[in-house]
């Protein structure tokens, strides 16, 4: 399999074919922030929270989805990445209704993580207070659009882990929000096997176990990676056995 050497953080790595910019830099040890990727189902680039630096490109470029390629010489801190980063995150933050103590996510929760990593102690964009919906109509799982970050971590889980695409996305820009089957209520969803790969998947408190209170929804996220891995694996071992 051909190999690439590039720089990353004025380190020179190796990087197997295909693979991206965030899984090279995770295999030599170098963090990037990252929301809407989560290991084990596909990247879709749609957070920006993982913009790095590339020589000889006019735009930042998502680590998550963007393939190393030979010679590249990339920077994954910098004050202008930084300045991004808070952007985003105290975007994310004005446009919900984030309110950590009473959330059950507190604690547990990326966007929480990122904005302690970024020295985000106020946001100073205005708050747009939106007016949206909690759906408990699923007798085991609730959702809070409240806190919502439009990731598509747990449309991707429920398509790609369990098989089902019982959400999606309707709706364009800030009135963009999360749908289950054809816009019903999730417990009336019918193609919904209550299996929780979603609320697993799901960085913040917007999907939760019903009953969690405040700083409970704590995530097994390695749970999921293993059943992505299983999965690879088998279809693996059925594309290579004789038929
Ligand atoms: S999801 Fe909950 S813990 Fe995370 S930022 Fe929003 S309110 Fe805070
Ligand atoms: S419910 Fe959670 S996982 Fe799904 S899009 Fe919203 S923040 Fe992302
Ligand atoms: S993690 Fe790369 S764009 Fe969201």
């Amino acid at each position: 399999m051909p190999v690439h050497t590039l720089t990353i953080d004025r380190r020179l790595v190796s990087a197997r074919q295909g693979e991206t910019l965030l899984e090279v830099a995770k295999e030599a040890g170098i963090t990037i922030p990252t929301l809407c990727h989560l290991d084990g189902i596909s990247s879709v680039g749609a957070c920006r929270l993982c913009l790095v630096e590339v020589e000889g490109q006019g735009n930042l470029l998502p680590a998550c989805v963007t393939v190393a390629a030979e010679g590249m010489v990339v920077q994954t801190h910098g004050d202008r990445l930084q300045r991004y980063r808070r952007t985003i995150v105290e975007l994310l933050l004005a446009e919900g209704n984030h309110i950590c103590a009473v959330c059950v996510a507190n604690g547990h929760c990326e966007l929480q993580d990122l904005a302690v990593a970024l020295g985000i102690d106020h946001v100073s964009l205005a708050y747009q207070f939106p007016d949206r919906p909690v759906d408990i109509s699923h007798p085991r799982f609730g959702l809070d659009h409240n806190r919502c970050v439009l990731c598509t971590r747990c449309i991707r889980a429920c398509d790609e882990l369990e098989g089902v695409h019982t959400w999606d996305m309707a709706g364009r820009g800030r009135h963009s929000r999360l749908v289950s089957d054809l816009n019903q209520p999730w417990g009336e969803a019918t193609s919904c096997t209550a299996c929780g790969k979603c609320v697993q998947a799901c960085p913040t408190g917007a999907l939760f176990y019903r009953g969690s209170t405040a700083g409970e929804m704590e995530r097994d996220r390695d749970r999921l990676s293993f059943i992505a891995s299983a999965r690879r694996d088998r279809l693996t071992r059925g594309a290579t056995q004789p038929s």
